[in-house]
């Protein structure tokens, strides 16, 4: 989550989310925690001042992490820095942890930096990548087929307008393939109507897809809460804020399925069997920023907070398509393979 548009990345000031309820819910903060999405070190920094022995800080973004030495020292071997996702946050841990957090999305360094190709309202190239390496929006873009491309901005973006915002990019990426960020959202706001006042910028859900796409977001956030389940000792808690409805969905699911309280979708199927409960709920309803939070941050209006505690039933693999987490339809994912190889 960003919390300015400050274009100094040394002067930008990350304003961490929802900090003061996690640590009130977490509390008493004790023993080895680990901070999956590390970006600025606020949620580190929190832990840290709030009681915890050691904060193993995982970023998949090396600029993160480098930028974390100029303060790093402040806090010896308490803290430690691993470059990684946090889908294999077990194997970073190396060890039994009392508590891991999740802050999921974007960091201001990130999206403030218009290089890292991010945003929609400053020039960069098109590249959207959280670790730097692989395939970046543009090679998206200007390779997956039409219909990929609708998938991804209708599954991961919620964009109603995706076929006909797919057809556009497709036309206009040959023979001049699109590497700019504005030209893409320039693109997406033709297909369009104008924004009324007070409406969000037309290409914000068509970026948040192309991001989730290039990042592999909720493959990841999946494997993170079950790895984070393998490594939580009985009694760790786990603390993860979301900050859309599809993000907030999985990890409700997650905790809801964990905890035993799944709601039975029909009231015809046979009872389920009494499943020994791998969490209990520490929040019950997702704790969002109260009015202090939102004056000092706006941007933290649609954080959501959601902590569970471990209990000390054995760890299980969990089906991504119980969780509803969203996906792109297989045959399509084929399609765009063999076109790609084609090219
Ligand atoms: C919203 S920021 C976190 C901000 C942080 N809580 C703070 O207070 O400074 C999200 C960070 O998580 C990182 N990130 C996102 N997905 C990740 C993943 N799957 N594995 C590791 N890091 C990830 C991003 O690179 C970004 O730096």
């Amino acid at each position: 989550m960003t919390a300015s548009r400050d274009q100094n990345i040394g002067r930008t000031p990350h304003i961490p989310v929802l900090l003061r309820p996690l640590l009130a819910a977490c509390a008493p903060v004790r023993g080895l925690w680990l901070d999956g999405t590390f970006g600025a070190g606020g949620y580190t920094r929190g832990l840290l001042e709030a009681g915890a022995d050691c904060v193993i800080g995982v970023d998949r973004d090396p600029l993160a992490l480098q930028m974390a030495q100029a303060w790093a020292g402040e806090y010896g071997d308490r803290l430690r820095l691993v470059a990684g996702n946090f889908s294999e946050l077990d194997a970073h841990a190396g060890a039994l942890l009392d508590g891991v957090v999740l802050d999921l999305g974007v960091s201001s360094m990130q999206i403030d930096q218009p290089e890292r190709g991010f945003s929609f309202q400053k020039d960069g190239p098109l590249d959207m990548r959280m670790s730097q390496s692989g395939e970046s929006a543009a090679d998206l873009v200007n390779t997956a087929s039409e219909a990929r491309l609708a998938d991804i901005l209708y599954h991961f973006g919620e964009e109603r307008a995706s076929r006909r915002i797919a057809r556009a990019i497709v036309e206009a990426r040959s023979p001049d393939p699109i590497t700019t960020t504005l030209r893409l959202a320039d693109i997406i706001s033709k297909c369009l109507p104008r924004p009324k006042p007070g409406q969000s910028h037309p290409a914000t859900r068509s970026f948040q897809a192309l991001r989730i796409a290039v990042n592999e977001e909720f493959t990841e956030l999946v494997q993170g809460l079950v790895a984070a389940e393998r490594a939580l000792k009985p009694g760790g808690l786990l603390a993860v804020v979301t900050f859309h409805s599809l993000e907030d969905r999985v990890v409700k699911r997650f905790f809801q399925q964990a905890a035993g309280e799944e709601p039975n979708a029909n009231r015809y199927a046979p009872v389920k069997e009494n499943t020994t409960a791998r969490f209990e709920l520490v929040t019950r309803k997702a704790i969002g920023p109260d009015d202090v939070e939102l004056a000092e941050n706006p941007r933290a209006r649609s954080a959501k907070l959601r902590v569970a505690r471990r209990t000390a039933a054995p760890a299980k693999d969990v089906d991504a398509g119980t969780l509803d987490a969203p996906d792109l339809p297989q045959s399509q994912s084929k399609k765009a393979q063999t076109q790609k190889g084609q090219r």
